[in-house]
């Protein structure tokens, strides 16, 4: 049976897309856990919930720390009696050529983007496993990209990290199937937020151009004609968060208006 206040936990949901994520599923009647590197930001998202009469708290940490995760669950738990989804949204991104990728730029995008979803990974089915919840399905849902099903150039570390997401989230949905507990993941495609922002200016640095530039040039492979906003990729999210979703696990379904069809 479902539990009358169902809860999540959304990393990286301080801006963005999980921001996005973290207000539809306070919509769909979740209680939130808003979890954030950035503290501010994550406190200014829970109090918006919160004025909008939301169940929402913040909390801060660094997903690259199994600490971090012990904590967001904690966090769930004490603040609201339990958990049902968790999302393991933040992530980084950086914008060069593999030629100039250093060891320690390599080791800090799969500290935050790979080591940080087996951390929330393991840190949700720990809790669950803790929980009687008989039939309930709980949801683990992890942030890959069209990138992690054909990889950028200039963007070769960052798409091999979301190679390794939809990895993790295969390997996760088998193991972990027979506890009641599904695993899936969200591939966005081009979504108008601070991430591409930041693709778009470090590509002039690279490439010569102006500013806008390499946002525009990518939109135009968009089908939809539009850039993605955060809300399409938190309505697909919604979806997976709920009883509607129970029956599917270990899938990395790609929601970018149509950019690549494979
Ligand atoms: N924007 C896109 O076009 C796009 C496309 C495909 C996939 N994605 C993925 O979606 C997710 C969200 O992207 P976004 O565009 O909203 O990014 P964003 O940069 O706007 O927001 C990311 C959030 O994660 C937080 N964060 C970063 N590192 C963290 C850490 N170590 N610990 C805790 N929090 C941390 C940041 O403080 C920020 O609030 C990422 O995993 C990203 O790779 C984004």
């Amino acid at each position: 049976m479902t539990p009358e206040t169902r809860v999540a936990v959304v990393t990286g949901s301080g801006q963005g897309i999980g921001k996005a994520i973290a207000e539809q599923l306070a919509e769909d009647g979740y209680a939130v856990v808003i979890a954030d590197f950035n503290g501010d930001t994550a406190e200014t998202t829970a109090a918006e919930l919160r004025e909008q009469g939301f169940k929402a708290v913040s909390v801060q940490g660094d997903v690259s720390k199994p600490e971090a995760h012990q904590h967001f669950v904690q966090t769930a738990v004490a603040e609201f009696g339990r958990l049902d989804t968790y999302v393991n949204n933040a992530g980084i991104a950086q914008i060069k050529l593999l030629k100039d990728q250093t060891p320690a730029e390599m080791q800090q995008i799969f500290a935050v983007n790979v080591f940080g979803t087996l951390y929330g990974i393991q840190a949700a089915a720990a809790q669950y496993e803790k929980q009687a919840d008989g039939d309930h399905i709980r949801k683990i849902i992890n942030a890959s990209s069209i990138a992690g099903h054909i990889a950028f150039d200039m963007l070769g570390a960052y798409s091999a990290t979301k190679f390794a997401v939809r990895g993790l989230t295969q390997a996760a949905a088998k193991e972990l199937g027979r506890h009641k507990i599904t695993v899936n993941a969200y591939c966005p495609g081009i979504v108008g937020t601070a991430m591409w922002e930041q693709i778009d200016n470090r590509m002039v640095e690279e490439l010569g151009g102006t500013p806008g530039q390499y946002l525009d040039q990518y939109s135009k492979l968009i089908t939809m004609g539009r850039v993605e906003t955060p809300l399409d990729v938190a309505n697909y999210v919604s979806y997976l968060a709920s009883t509607k979703a129970d029956y599917m696990t270990g899938q990395a379904v790609q929601i970018d208006g149509g950019i690549q069809f494979i």
